[in-house]
Parts: structure tokens; C-alpha cells; sequence
């Protein structure tokens, strides 16, 4: 459990703090709806609320898995999630909350490349992860999604829930952490190199970066 009270950066008002901390079933909602904003227009969110509650929820209740929150203002303004490298378990028990998704909002199949990351998805399940990732000190943490709200957008907290998650797997014990990413998302590109992590593997349409702890 991480409780880190930033200070206000220089010119938001004197009231203004941010705090980061675990998530609670409580939180669902707000982080529901931060989640929505975040990711407006992509796969996972026009597969509807079951799955993206469903989602969210797993990284709530996992003990194994992280769902950090930041803070401002008694407002929840952004995310991050996280989950041990190899953990299969999460993906499987969302299976049927994902099926339900694509049943209820079957436009999602004319989204482009859902047919693809749907074979991806289903050929990774039975194989183990990339040789690049392997190679990574082990126990190794993924940082599996991050958010802001829309309008806290390049006020840094991007960069603090990156810092806190990097605290929270080094207290945990990892030895390094991965993540992966959509090439042309160049504003999160952007906070992980600036955070300290290298590019892994280039696998087409995206880029895994690595820190060791
Ligand atoms: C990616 C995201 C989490 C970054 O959060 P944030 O709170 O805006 O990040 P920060 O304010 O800490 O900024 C981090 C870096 O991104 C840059 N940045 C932020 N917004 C930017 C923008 N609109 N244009 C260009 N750069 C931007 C910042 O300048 C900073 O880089 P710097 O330190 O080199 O100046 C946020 O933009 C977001 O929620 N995006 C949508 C969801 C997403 O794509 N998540 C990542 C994939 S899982």
C-alpha cells in the first residue's frame, strides 16, 4: 500500500495536493470512468462497461496485481496497472466478460485489427513470453495500462504514478520491470523513456520497454 504525498507543483493552488494510493472496490466507479476518458475510441472500451469493470476490478482484487490511483483534489485523476510478467491466471477468468463484449457490441469486429489482435491473443496463450522478456531479471513486473483524465493531461501525473509503480514493484521485490506500447502513442513513449526505460523489441505495431530495479 503506497500513500505519497507529492507536493503541488509551482503555480496550482496552495489547496492542491496529489496523493497516490492502492485502489479499493470503492474506487471502481471513478476509475471507471478516468479508464473511459483515458481510452476513448479504443478496442477495450467499445467492448462496453461488463468488460471494462470486469477489467479493471481483476487489478483491484488480485493481491498479486497492482492498481495504483493518483489523487488531486479528493478527485481520482489517473491510473496504473500492473501484474506479475507471467501471470495467465487474470487473462483467463476475463475470458467470458471479453466473449460477453464482443457478443453485446459486435461493431467492434469492423474496428481495424481486431481480428488479428484476437489471434495474437489467443496464439500468446499458449506460449511463453518473447526471448527478449524472458531475458529480463527475474521476478519481472508488467505495467500493463496507465491513464490520466483528460484535462490533467501534462501536469505530470503521468510521470508520478510511473515513479510510484516503479517503487511499489522494487518494494514487492522485482528485479525489472516491462511494458508494452502502441508505436504512435508518442505522448507515452515520450513519459516511459523519460522515466528510464529502454526499448526491448520491436514487434510491428509496438514497442516493448524494460527498467531493471
Ligand atoms: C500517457 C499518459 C498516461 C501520460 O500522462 P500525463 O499525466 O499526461 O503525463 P505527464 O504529464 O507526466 O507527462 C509525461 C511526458 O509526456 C509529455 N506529454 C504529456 N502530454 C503531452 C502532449 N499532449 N503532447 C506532447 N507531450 C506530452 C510530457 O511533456 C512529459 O514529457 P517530458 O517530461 O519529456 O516533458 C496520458 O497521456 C494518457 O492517459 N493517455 C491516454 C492513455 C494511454 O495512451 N496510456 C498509455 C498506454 S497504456
Amino acid at each position: 500500500m503506497i500513500e505519497d504525498e507529492s507536493p503541488t507543483p509551482e503555480g496550482e493552488s496552495a489547496s492542491a495536493s496529489q496523493l497516490i494510493r492502492s485502489a479499493a472496490t470503492s474506487d471502481l466507479p471513478e476509475l471507471l470512468t478516468v479508464h473511459r476518458e483515458a481510452f476513448t475510441g479504443t478496442r477495450g472500451v467499445s467492448l462496453g462497461n461488463v468488460y471494462l469493470r470486469s477489467f479493471l476490478r481483476s487489478f483491484v482484487v488480485d493481491p498479486t496485481a497492482l492498481c495504483l490511483l493518483a489523487i488531486r483534489d479528493r478527485a481520482l485523476v489517473g491510473y496504473v496497472l500492473g501484474e506479475p510478467v507471467d501471470n495467465r491466471r487474470r487473462s483467463l477468468r476475463l475470458a467470458p466478460a471479453a466473449l460477453f463484449g464482443f457478443v453485446t457490441h459486435p461493431k467492434v469486429w469492423w474496428r481495424p485489427g481486431t481480428g488479428r489482435a484476437v489471434v495474437g491473443r489467443v496464439r500468446s496463450a499458449g506460449k511463453g513470453p518473447e526471448p527478449e522478456i524472458s531475458a529480463l531479471p527475474s521476478p519481472a513486473f508488467a505495467l500493463v495500462g496507465i491513464g490520466t483524465s483528460r484535462r490533467e493531461q501534462g501536469h505530470g501525473v503521468g510521470r508520478a504514478l510511473v515513479d510510484a509503480f516503479e517503487r511499489e514493484a522494487m518494494t514487492r521485490g522485482y528485479r525489472s520491470m516491462q511494458l508494452s506500447v502502441y508505436k504512435e502513442n508518442e505522448v507515452a513513449v515520450r513519459l516511459y523513456e523519460g522515466s528510464g526505460w529502454h526499448s526491448i523489441l520491436d514487434s510491428g505495431d509496438a514497442l516493448y520497454y524494460a527498467k531493471p530495479l
